[in-house]
């Protein structure tokens, strides 16, 4: 594992992120076939099979080879579970700017978890690979991940009306985006209220 994976700090003491490994894939599986999940992602197939998990890691693998892609296991410190993904995918390399997504288990939902996760993301995005950008489109409805990407600093650029064709009908987006140098202003402030 490459060592700048293993130096990202969570704010949140008992969680970190790290590559994912075939021996995950029970834990991803477990965690993501809720329909809970699916709803609000455009990706990932609801029903959600065993298999699905294992094409997924190895996705991931061949993903961060190619830098196309950081997907990042989002692990339990005290037993070293996978409880979810952060991921910052669609890298292009040229314009520095890539699109971040993440999920998380429901019965973990609603304890800072994914925001310290998003952070961490970021970190290594911004400060470990040298983006210049990053965006996020999110369900109108998707009240959650709105906030979580508000307490990341996220902007909001936009809405894209009706821009998804699901479940019978037709969605609204919200598109936020971040900067390096404004998430960078935010992990100053943070350091200072909160020093680790
Ligand atoms: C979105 C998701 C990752 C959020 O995870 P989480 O760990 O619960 O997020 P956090 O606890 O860090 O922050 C959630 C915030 O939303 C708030 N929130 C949660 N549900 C809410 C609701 N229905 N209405 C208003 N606020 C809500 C929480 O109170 C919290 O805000 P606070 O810290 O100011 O109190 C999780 O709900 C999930 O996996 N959803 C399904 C997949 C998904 O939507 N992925 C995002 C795709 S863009």
């Amino acid at each position: 594992m490459d060592i700048t994976f293993a130096k990202l700090k969570s704010p949140i003491p008992q969680i970190a992120i790290r590559p994912l490994k075939f021996c995950d894939a029970q834990n991803v599986y477990k965690n993501v076939k809720d329909k809970a999940i699916s709803r609000y992602t455009i990706q990932i197939p609801y029903p959600y099979h065993k298999a699905d998990a294992l094409k997924f890691i190895k996705y991931s693998e061949k993903t961060r080879r190619e830098k196309s892609a950081y997907i990042f296991g989002v692990e339990l410190k005290d037993n070293k579970q996978v409880i979810g993904i952060v991921s910052l995918s669609k890298i292009d390399k040229k314009n520095k700017n890539c699109e971040l997504g993440y999920w998380l288990g429901k019965k973990y939902w609603s304890k800072g978890i994914a925001s310290a996760a998003v952070k961490l993301v970021l970190d290594f995005g911004f400060n470990k690979s040298n983006l210049h950008r990053v965006y996020s489109r999110v369900f109108a409805s998707n009240t959650a991940s709105l906030r979580v990407l508000e307490k990341n600093k996220f902007l909001l650029e936009g809405i894209l009306f009706e821009s998804v064709w699901r479940n019978g009908i037709w969605h609204n987006m919200m598109t936020y985006g971040l900067l390096k140098d404004d998430f960078n202003r935010k992990l100053i402030i943070d350091r200072k209220q909160k020093p680790d």
